[in-house]
């Protein structure tokens, strides 16, 4: 017999530039130095108690073997009379809701669902870092436009300008991760004008969907009828009721889209765990967990912003999410990312480059911190921080 080789075949990788995202850089640094971490966008605080306890009940119950693959019906009920109640257009939770394995899940899904080989795919730059990769698997071809630099503002002029005949769909976030900008009526009636006349489908990511302050609303695409037709509207329970690690989210979208949806998502997750969305269904027959939200992020965005006041800082607004970010020039000549890393390394404190959201690394002096932090961690960073 031949003596057996150990022999790996070569792989072609499908991503010859990736590599190891800044978020886990950044976060091994911390941990590696002692810093406050306010880079990750994570709760550093517990859930509601009463949460925990509902999912306990549910496996004590035996709920423990595979749902059904859209997910369970008291979970589709509940988001689909939370949509209604909030944005008034009704979703049907058998054929138009899907519960999913977190937003992340839920955007590959749709991508996969929709995006062919060949067909163009336009994000708003900076945006959540998956976006890319999911469009690139597909084997669509990224079409990349900037929001606007400063205010973070979708530009419809460049928008206008980048759709094609191969337009398949544009990717959208409101609350916007990482500026914080939250897109306002005017500029949702702007894009449902602007796709009127086309057949460009919208993945509209609102996992910030309940952190919105100063009294805004979130403008879902639900509340655009013209957009809801054409959109698969994408949340996450992890964000909403500071459970993170559960990768709970759901896709609202009308029928026809669902199917489609439904179709690549029995096949790469087929369903997503039993506990967690009974636990999420009971839990969810209160609004009020997220009816106090804002209220609840807006007083650790103005802890932290007050004592972001005291650094030489420029503070950018945060309208929505757990993001602040400021402008950096006055207290350094750093680039973004040496910046983030010497603040980590000298001042104790993480943060995460903007750069790092953009395909060509474009540095605009800025960089993101999370408060979703006890006031504890946000008052412990900000000593830190005061130096600068
Ligand atoms: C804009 C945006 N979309 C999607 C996600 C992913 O959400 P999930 O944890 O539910 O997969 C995040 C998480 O940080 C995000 O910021």
């Amino acid at each position: 017999m031949a003596p057996v080789t150990e022999r790996t075949p070569p792989i072609q990788t499908k991503f010859p530039t990736m590599g190891t995202t800044i978020f886990t850089v950044m976060s091994a640094l911390a941990t590696e130095k002692g810093a406050v971490n306010l880079g990750q966008g994570f709760p550093d605080f517990e859930c509601d108690p009463k949460l925990v306890d509902a999912v306990t009940e549910a496996m004590k119950k035996g709920l423990n073997q595979y749902p059904p693959m859209t997910g369970i019906a008291p979970l589709r009920e509940a988001v689909a009379s939370k949509v209604e109640a909030l944005y008034g257009r009704k979703y049907d939770s058998a054929s138009e809701i899907t519960i999913t394995a977190g937003a992340t899940q839920a955007i590959i899904t749709a991508v996969l669902a929709i995006v062919k080989p060949g067909d163009e795919v336009i994000v708003l730059e900076p945006c959540y870092d998956s976006y890319v990769p999911n469009i690139e698997l597909a084997g669509g071809t990224v079409v990349r436009v900037p929001l606007t630099p400063g205010t973070f503002r979708p530009d419809f002029v460049k928008i206008a300008a980048a759709l094609s005949p191969k337009t398949r769909a544009i990717m959208i976030n409101s609350p916007h991760n990482p500026s914080g900008t939250v897109w306002t009526r005017a500029e949702m009636l702007q894009l449902q004008d602007l796709l009127a006349p086309t057949d460009v489908f919208v993945i509209s990511d609102e996992v910030y969907e309940h952190m919105v302050f100063d009294g805004q609303l979130h403008q879902s695409a639900a509340r655009f009828p013209g957009l809801a037709a054409r959109s698969l509207i994408v949340s996450s329970f992890g964000k909403t009721y500071h459970v993170t690690g559960w990768k709970v989210g759901y896709v609202a979208a009308p029928a026809v889209l669902s199917a489609e949806f439904r179709k690549v998502h029995q096949f790469n997750v087929f369903t997503v765990n039993t506990p967690m969305q009974f636990g999420l269904a009971s839990y969810m027959a209160s609004p009020e967990p997220y009816l106090q939200l804002p209220a609840f992020y807006q007083r650790k965005r103005d802890l932290f912003r007050e004592g972001l006041a005291r650094t030489r800082f420029q503070l950018l607004p945060s309208e929505g999410t757990y993001f602040q970010c400021v402008e950096i020039s006055k207290v350094s000549a750093l680039k973004e990312d040496e910046f983030c890393k010497w603040l980590t390394s000298e001042i104790g404190v993480a943060a995460i480059p903007l750069s790092a959201f953009y395909g060509n690394g474009f540095d605009q002096r800025v960089v993101r911190f999370c408060f979703a932090k006890k006031d504890e961690t946000l008052k412990a960073a900000l000593e830190r921080l005061a130096k600068l």
